[in-house]
């Protein structure tokens, strides 16, 4: 495995490889990489010749009093894992590097990223899409495989593909779950033993909403339902609790997939959690 800290590097390490022919997959990630990753990185393998995984803390999608300082970082840790993926390039760039001094332009993700994570951290998806699109620009991956578990971030990227007209499939992976629900997340470190199992809450009232949706078809009952759960949870202070359309982020097509989406915060932690309902699966009672 290659560690590559400069964007010009990687540039010429990928021109040679693409020279013969071989194709190239991009996974994203902050680092702190746990199961959830790992899963990304071997999709990543098992579709394309190259796999290049990028690592970088992303200030720019953080907002004030957020954890950029604090965020997990763990880059002896992360190599290791990659390595045992096969790996062919991790991509560890400085903030320097990225954001050289003087750069202003950004890329906005529109109303889509203003709306349930965006409106509760505003500038965030900006920031990811700005970042995104660097690492797009500067990988030129044929795929780029990006994680369920980040239900918006993922309707957001496919945005960014298909308006800024990357030619990039993007690959969206399942969510990857402790045996018990609890979705894999870097911010779960945070934790104390009582709140992680506080955190339990989330995934519990996804399952609520998919059974409330099941039996009566009936979205606002659903979000309701999900809602309330939360509410009376011990240790969490509910965010949002929605039921939305998984492509723009909308009130949901009267006989499409829809998205049930949870956001709270477990002492400091914020934590997110969704789960998709197949249309068929509704309006069953
Ligand atoms: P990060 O939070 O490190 O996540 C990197 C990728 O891993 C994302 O696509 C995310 O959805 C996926 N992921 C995280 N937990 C997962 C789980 N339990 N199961 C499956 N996939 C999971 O998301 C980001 O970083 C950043 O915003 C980034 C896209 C890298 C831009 O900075």
């Amino acid at each position: 495995m290659r560690v590559v800290r400069r964007s010009d590097e990687l540039r010429l390490l990928l021109e040679e490889r693409r020279r013969k022919g071989l194709t190239v997959g991009l996974v994203p990630t902050m680092g702190a990489l746990h199961a959830g990753h790992l899963s990304l990185v071997r999709r990543a393998r098992h579709l394309s010749d190259v796999v290049v995984v990028s690592v970088f803390v992303n200030p720019k999608q953080f907002g004030e009093g957020e954890d950029f300082e604090h965020y997990p970082r763990d880059s002896e840790g992360d190599l290791e894992l990659l390595r045992g993926e096969r790996t062919d390039i991790a991509f560890l760039p400085s903030v320097e590097n990225m954001y050289p001094p003087g750069a202003t332009v950004e890329v906005t993700a529109g109303p889509i990223g203003d709306v349930y994570e965006g409106a509760d951290r505003p500038g965030h998806f900006n920031g990811v899409c700005t970042v995104v699109a660097k690492l797009f620009n500067i990988v030129e991956p044929d795929l780029a495989v990006f994680g369920q578990k980040d239900a918006q971030q993922a309707a957001v990227m496919k945005r960014l593909v298909k308006d800024l007209d990357f030619a990039i499939d993007l690959v969206v992976a399942p969510i990857v779950r402790e045996s018990d629900g609890l979705a894999l997340s870097s911010r779960n470190v945070y934790l104390t033993a009582e709140q992680r199992n506080q955190a339990l809450a989330l995934s519990r009232s996804l399952e609520l909403g998919r059974d409330a949706y099941t039996q009566s078809g009936d979205c606002q009952l659903t979000e309701k339902t999900m809602l309330q759960y939360l509410q009376d949870a011990e240790g969490v202070d509910v965010s949002y609790a929605g039921v939305v359309d998984p492509d723009s982020f909308d009130a949901p097509q009267p006989s499409g997939r829809i998205l049930l989406i949870v956001a709270g915060r477990v002492g400091k932690t914020r934590l997110i959690d969704n789960l998709v309902v197949e249309a068929a699966d509704g309006g069953g009672g």
